[in-house]
């Protein structure tokens, strides 16, 4: 078993050789551009991570780590367009840098390598890796959809809110592992039971960004703190606001999500007030150690030894306390 940095060390190594020099430049250098932003890798690690905890080969789930990976950052791409998102791992983001069309086009095709990268495998795992791909990316689509049309809704429930964030981002996070566990010709049991595991951890990964995205520090966040509250992102911060605060409170923030400022200081301000105030702050940080307690609890019908589900849990562990 490697540990987290090692796993990083070597994904990096794959990523550099897979960098196109190719025309058209713009096409391309937006593509190197953002994955060489750097990033966490937190998916491609957990690809690899999971091949090796099923007995697999770190190098043989290389291929499906990238795909991973560079799915993720078209998806950020295109995030960053549809959230209107000026910076990105403390850089400017594509549409900025380039403009619209580009980040349109060079996130497409990122996609399609991302595809691309299954044909490194033997036909039944390129099947298997194919088909978990297609549903996860498509339901990525249902959750940004979704998010997109909370912005405008007044009515979103907490329900709905995890169903989105479950969506947008929680599957791809269970589909890394489970891809791990594919190459490495796991039981379809352990397959599943990886996944879910994944996808509660990655519920929380998506609370935690929501919180950061508030209460981030902006000189190491690396994205711009507070765009969420600017484009009327209906969070759990948000909705356990609502839910907690008295009347009056209640329609002033329900007022300040309703409308669109030229300067934005004042809402921002405010608005992590009441999220502070009524203590939604400190109900998402429960519910973040919630679902990773839940992610905790599939452990359980794992059939791997006592000290690789401690690994599994030391990672949990660890995406709680990070700040970018
Ligand atoms: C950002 O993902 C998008 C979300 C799903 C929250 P990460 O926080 O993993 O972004 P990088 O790759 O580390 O920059
Ligand atoms: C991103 O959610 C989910 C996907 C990219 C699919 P966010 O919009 O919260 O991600 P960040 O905060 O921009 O990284
Ligand atoms: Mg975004
Ligand atoms: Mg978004
Ligand atoms: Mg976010």
């Amino acid at each position: 078993m490697q540990n987290i940095e090692a796993y990083q060390t070597s994904f990096i190594n794959h990523l550099k050789e897979f960098t196109v020099n190719k025309e058209p430049k713009n096409l391309y250098q937006p593509i190197n551009y953002i994955l060489n932003l750097g990033g966490k890798r937190l998916r491609p690690v957990l690809t690899l991570m999971t091949a090796e905890i099923f007995g697999g080969n770190v190098n043989n789930a290389m291929n499906a780590a990238l795909s991973v990976e560079v799915f993720h950052n078209f998806s950020l791409v295109h995030d960053d367009i549809m959230d209107d998102a000026p910076l990105r791992r403390g850089k400017a983001t594509v549409h900025e840098k380039w403009d619209i069309n580009t980040g349109i086009l060079s996130g497409d095709a990122m996609l399609i390598m991302a595809y691309q990268l299954f044909e490194n495998y033997k036909p039944s795992t390129f099947l298997a890796l194919a088909k978990l791909f297609s549903k996860t990316a498509l339901e990525v689509c249902e959750g940004q959809q979704y998010d997109v049309d909370f912005e405008t809704r007044s009515d979103v429930t907490i329900s709905e809110y995890l169903k989105m964030i479950a969506y947008k981002t929680a599957v791809l996070v269970g589909a890394a592992m489970k891809m791990g566990a594919i190459v490495a010709d796991a039981s379809e049991e352990d397959q599943n039971a990886i996944y879910d595991f994944g996808r509660y951890l990655g519920i929380a990964f998506q609370l935690q960004d929501d919180y950061l995205d508030a209460f981030g520090n902006p000189e190491t966040f690396g994205k711009q703190v507070g765009g969420d509250i600017i484009e009327n992102k209906k969070t759990y911060l948000y909705l356990k606001a609502l839910e907690f605060l008295g009347t009056s409170e209640r329609l002033q923030l329900e007022d300040l999500f309703a409308k669109n400022f030229e300067d934005n200081t004042e809402k921002i301000k405010t608005v992590k007030q009441f999220f502070i105030s009524s203590g939604s702050a400190e109900a998402t940080q429960r519910e973040i150690e919630n679902y990773t307690l839940k992610a905790f609890l599939i452990l359980e019908n794992l059939n791997i030894s006592a000290s690789k589900k401690m690994q599994l849990e030391d990672f949990g562990n660890s995406l709680m306390t990070r700040n970018v």
